[in-house]
């Protein structure tokens, strides 16, 4: 009797939280906000990276303050991560990796500006299973890199390395200040955009937060700054889709791993995830996807991992989705 009651009451609260959620701001907002942090925590020392982040930047992320009156030229930079025949189902995958990189006239000095993964693509993708853990754990922080020098060679030759425009030595400063508090606040990465159909007019129910994201908030500032950008070519990018229908709310850890009442959602949770854990490289994860793409059109079901907290995405045709399409410069 007692503990049926309790458990009533558990579900009781946990839908007036759920429609306190939904409620407070009127209709859920699309597509959801990626969440910013007052600043960047300490990464769990249960990440390990395989390759150290950001090896020949400055430990502490400063960047070099340029003379007001020099002249900054800036580089459009791309070159593919990999490239893979996924069957005759999606094609060859594009997966290109982007960056911005700067040159002063003044000291002659050049810089390559890139934001990634901490941990790498597949666990910034899937969380890991730890058997002392209810909650998956996830090593997914991402953040921006910048260091001294142009690999020209690395990324023209299969790639792109084209110059877009000029700044100011005093609007570069401006732009080094935004990076520092874009990277502060905004601390994880997300491999997803969650689209309700392939169609030009589909809403957007995610947006991904990735290198390529990076680059475009960066060309967006350095437009407000007064920057004229232009390039000779078509500027695509990589985007990694899921298509589903209105995606469901479902709450963080505590909401939904430290409730009796949701057992049965917290261990569907980890079922999910077991298909998808992630892997060492890049191909493994192809294949891992895969395999696990049948789960995900067999049961239409699909447990995104957005600001720290779950939701549940219906999945419909295409499902998912490796494109490499156009977004013109600001
Ligand atoms: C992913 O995280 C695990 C656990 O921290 C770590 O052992 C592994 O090196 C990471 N993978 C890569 C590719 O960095
Ligand atoms: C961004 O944050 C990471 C992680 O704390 C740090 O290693 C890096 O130096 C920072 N980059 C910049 C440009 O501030
Ligand atoms: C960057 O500097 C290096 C070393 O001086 C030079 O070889 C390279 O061509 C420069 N690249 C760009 C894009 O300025
Ligand atoms: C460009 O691609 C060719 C052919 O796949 C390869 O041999 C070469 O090493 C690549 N260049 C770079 C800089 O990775
Ligand atoms: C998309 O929306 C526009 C403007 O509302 C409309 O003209 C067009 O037919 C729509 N396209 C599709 C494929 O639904
Ligand atoms: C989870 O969400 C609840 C309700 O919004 C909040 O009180 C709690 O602090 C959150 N827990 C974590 C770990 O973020
Ligand atoms: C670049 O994007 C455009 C439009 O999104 C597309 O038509 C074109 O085929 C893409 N180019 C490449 C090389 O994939």
């Amino acid at each position: 009797m007692w503990q049926s009651d309790c458990i009533w009451c558990l579900k009781l609260l946990l839908f007036l939280f759920v429609v306190s959620h939904f409620g407070t701001h009127g209709r859920q907002q699309w597509p959801v906000p990626y969440r910013r942090f007052d600043s960047r925590p300490d990464v769990d020392s249960y990440c390990e990276a395989l390759y150290p982040f950001c090896p020949t930047g400055d430990p502490d992320g400063r960047i070099p303050s340029m003379k007001d009156d020099d002249v900054i030229s800036i580089y459009r930079l791309q070159t593919p991560v990999w490239e893979w025949k996924y069957g005759d189902l999606l094609g060859k995958l594009h997966i290109m990796h982007d960056a911005v990189g700067f040159s002063s006239l003044e000291t002659g000095a050049n810089y390559t500006m890139e934001w990634y993964e901490l941990f790498q693509l597949g666990n910034c993708t899937f969380p890991h299973l730890r058997l002392e853990m209810k909650a998956p754990f996830w090593c997914n922080q991402g953040a921006a890199c910048f260091f001294e020098g142009i690999d020209d060679l690395h990324w023209s030759q299969n790639g792109t390395l084209e110059k877009i425009g000029e700044i100011s030595g005093s609007q570069f400063n401006d732009l080094a200040q935004w990076v520092q508090d874009d990277n502060r606040t905004g601390i994880y990465y997300e491999t997803w955009t969650v689209l309700s159909d392939p169609g030009p007019n589909a809403t957007v129910w995610f947006e991904s937060y990735d290198c390529s994201q990076f680059v475009h908030r960066t060309y967006r500032k350095l437009k407000e700054l007064g920057a004229k950008l232009s390039s000779r070519s078509q500027t695509n990018y990589t985007k990694i889709y899921l298509y589903s229908g209105e995606p469901t709310f479902l709450g963080n850890d505590s909401d939904i791993f430290g409730q009796p009442a949701l057992k049965n959602l917290a261990s569907d949770i980890r079922r999910f995830y077991y298909s998808f854990r992630p892997h060492q490289s890049f191909a493994e994860l192809a294949v891992s996807l895969l395999e696990a793409f049948t789960d995900v059109v067999l049961d239409k079901s699909f447990y995104l991992f957005y600001n720290f907290e779950y939701w549940h995405l219906p999945m419909k045709p295409p499902y998912m989705q490796i494109t490499y399409e156009e977004v013109p410069l600001p």
